[in-house]
C-alpha cells in the first residue's frame, strides 16, 4: 500500500499504521509555537554572539556589573578590575569572546539540552513541526548517529555549566559593592543593576538545577531511594523543578539579554544606574 501525503511525496505508512494521506488532520494553528520558537532562539543568538564579541561595555567599574557574556574574563583585552579571576591569556583578536573559556561550554550545555532540542528540533529542522504532524523526512535515525549521537555529552557539560554558574554567583555578589571614583574606597551598596543581576542567577540556578542530567545525579542509579533519604529528598525537589525546565529555559534567555543590555546601558554612559544604597 502507498501513502500520498500533500507534499506530493509516496510514502508507505509503516506496519500497523493507518494510512492518513493528509501531512495533519490538525485544525489549530500547530505551526505557531515552532515559529514563536525559531522567532526567539534566532534573536538570542544573534544577539549574544555580537555582544560577545563586542568587546566594550561589558563592565561598569564603580558598582563592579560585570555582562553574563563577559565572565569569567580572563585574557589581557580585559579590564583589569572585570578580571576577577586574574588575566591567563594575552589579548583576545576581534572574533574571540573574551569570555572563551566559558562560552563554549554554556552554549555546548543549551545547544544539547533537552528542551532545547525538542524546540529546536521543531523550528528548524521540522522533525517533526509538531505533534501529529507529519516531517518532510523519509529518513529518521534519531540520536544514533554522527553528529547528533553528540547530543550524548549532555551530562559532562552540565558539571562545566554547575560550576559556571558559581561564577555567576560570585559576580554577583560582587555587584553589592560601590567604589567611589574620587577615593577609591569601597562600600556596601545596591542598585537596580544589582537586583537584575540577582534576579538572573536566580533564574541560571533554576535552569541549571532543573536540568534532566542534574536530576539523574541526585537520583539516578539508585535501586532503593529508602536507603539513600538525603539523595531522595534533593530528587524530589529536583523532579518539581524539572517540570518547570522549558520555562526556566526561556526566562533566562531574558534575563541574560536584559542583564547584558542593562550593563551595557550603563557602562556605556547611555543610563545612570538607579542606586537605592550608595
Ligand atoms: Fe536542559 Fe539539561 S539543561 S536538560
Amino acid at each position: 500500500m502507498t501513502t500520498t501525503h500533500d507534499s506530493g511525496t509516496y510514502r508507505p505508512p509503516a506496519p500497523g499504521r493507518p494510512d492518513i494521506r493528509q501531512r495533519t488532520l490538525r485544525t489549530d494553528r500547530w505551526w505557531l509555537p515552532p515559529l514563536a520558537n525559531a522567532l526567539g532562539l534566532a534573536t538570542f543568538v544573534v544577539y549574544a554572539t555580537i555582544r560577545s564579541l563586542w568587546g566594550s561595555a561589558y563592565y561598569v567599574s564603580e558598582y563592579h556589573y560585570l555582562s553574563p557574556f563577559y565572565s569569567p574574563c580572563v585574557s589581557a583585552s580585559c579590564i583589569p578590575e572585570a578580571s576577577h579571576l586574574g588575566q591567563w591569556f594575552g589579548e583576545m583578536p576581534w572574533f574571540l569572546p573574551y569570555a572563551l573559556v566559558s562560552l563554549p561550554f554554556l552554549l555546548g550545555f543549551r545547544l544539547t539540552c533537552y528542551y532545547y532540542r525538542k524546540s529546536y528540533y521543531r523550528a528548524f529542522w521540522s522533525s517533526p513541526p509538531a505533534c501529529a504532524v507529519a516531517e518532510p523526512h523519509t529518513k529518521y535515525t534519531g540520536e544514533t548517529r554522527f553528529p547528533l549521537i553528540l547530543q550524548n555529552a549532555h551530562r559532562y557539560f552540565f558539571y562545566v555549566a554547575f560550576v559556571i554558574s558559581i561564577l555567576n554567583t560570585y559576580d554577583m555578589v560582587l555587584a553589592f559593592q560601590s567604589t567611589d571614583p574620587a577615593t577609591g574606597r569601597t562600600s556596601f551598596g545596591l542598585g537596580l543593576g544589582t537586583l537584575i543581576l540577582l534576579i538572573n542567577v536566580i533564574g541560571l540556578w533554576l535552569y541549571t538545577l532543573s536540568c534532566h542530567s542534574c536530576r539523574h545525579v541526585t537520583g539516578g542509579r539508585l535501586k532503593h531511594f529508602s536507603k539513600h533519604p538525603v539523595r531522595y529528598r534533593v530528587w524530589t525537589t529536583i523532579s518539581k523543578l524539572n517540570t518547570r525546565h522549558m520555562l526556566f529555559a526561556w526566562l533566562t534567555i531574558g534575563t541574560l539579554i536584559l542583564t547584558d543590555l542593562y550593563v551595557m546601558l550603563v557602562a556605556s554612559g547611555t543610563i545612570s544606574d538607579l542606586r537605592i544604597v550608595n
